[in-house]
């Protein structure tokens, strides 16, 4: 799903002080290609800060995909229908496919998959802090759809247009995925909102007012504390700044929720006409900034699953690389 605070991690390595006329002259180069709107492949040569970057973007993407998997997984066993039971199977299966899409995006820059694991399973890497809220019932799965996939495609669509291709084709397959869950989450809401009991309907505005802020923290912090910002803007690496699409996410969701019958629960909620935008309230980023360090609600169940999927897996990788080095035996004879 998601990428948030890709950049809240601040890497910022600095440039090296010293450098040859060649690559003084591929460093002109590759500017010049940024600012021509060129991509960027796997093959060319780019800045190590450029590089870096993108691998800790992209890994903490496909963490984030993965570990998204969770929360909604806890539900397949619980689904109210075989309908809803095959539509979240679905998705929650999308999402591993766009965790092993990111995953080969981030090797092409030259990280294998086991360093991206291992920073995953050893709490250096980051993923998004959405996942570490616990989904407490059915209505949470057209909520996360609805919301938290929304957010993911606002955020998402201009990194289909970032200057480095692999990841920017992989993020236009994903997209288009992101919006089959955004709108199997909105129609489920929508049908217990139409269709539903008084009690399904507290359900889901109880569901609502959980994801709301979260969501919206889904953007990463204000722009004027996103120091990596600038400079992934300037590699067209980030299209549209956090507050822009924090912005653009409010004004369309709004809507939605009129649709649906639901109140967002942000009592400084309102039109701008001046602006032609909704104001909003004052987010939390103490509560962000807690999530991300690793306390929130659930940091440590998810971080304890992945690494025991990891190790519950380690036969069938050893049966794989047996297998392979016996081909590749063979083929030799
Ligand atoms: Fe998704
Ligand atoms: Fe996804």
């Amino acid at each position: 799903m998601y990428t948030q605070a890709m950049d809240t991690t601040a890497a910022g390595e600095a440039p090296k002080a010293r450098r040859s006329a060649e690559e003084m002259q591929l460093q002109e180069r590759f500017d010049a290609r940024i600012d021509a709107g060129d991509f960027i492949e796997a093959k060319d040569w780019m800045p190590e800060h450029y590089r870096k970057t993108l691998v800790r973007q992209i890994s903490q993407h496909a963490h984030s995909e993965i570990v998204g998997m969770l929360p909604e997984g806890n539900w397949i066993s619980r689904a109210p229908t075989l309908k809803r039971k095959a539509i979240l199977l679905a998705k929650v299966q999308d999402e591993g496919g766009h965790g092993l899409y990111l995953y080969a995006a981030a090797e092409t820059l030259g990280t294998s998959r086991d360093q991206l694991f291992d920073a995953l399973h050893t709490g250096r890497a980051k993923y998004s802090s959405i996942f570490n809220y616990p989904t407490l019932s059915w209505a949470d799965m057209g909520t996360i759809g609805w919301l938290v996939d929304g957010a993911a495609i606002m955020n998402q669509v201009p990194i289909c247009r970032c200057s480095y291709a692999p990841y920017a084709r992989a993020m236009i397959r994903i997209c288009r995925e992101e919006s089959f869950h955004q709108r199997q989450g909105f129609e489920a809401l929508l049908t217990m909102m139409t269709k539903g009991t008084a009690a399904q309907k507290a359900m889901v505005q109880d569901a609502v007012n959980r994801w709301w802020w979260p969501s919206i923290m889904m953007f990463g912090p204000p722009d004027d504390e996103s120091p990596n910002s600038a400079q992934s803007m300037r590699w067209g690496i980030k299209r549209v700044s956090n507050d822009e699409l924090r912005q653009r996410f409010i004004d369309a969701t709004v809507d939605q929720a009129k649709l649906l019958g639901v109140t967002l629960p942000d009592p400084d909620l309102k039109w701008n006409e001046a602006r032609q935008s909704h104001d909003f309230g004052v987010i939390d980023w103490s509560e962000f900034k807690r999530v991300i360090a690793g306390d929130g609600p659930c940091n440590r169940e998810r971080l304890a699953a992945r690494v025991k999927a990891w190790n519950d897996g380690a036969w069938v990788r050893d049966a794989a690389t047996a297998h392979a080095n016996k081909q590749t035996m063979k083929e030799a004879a």
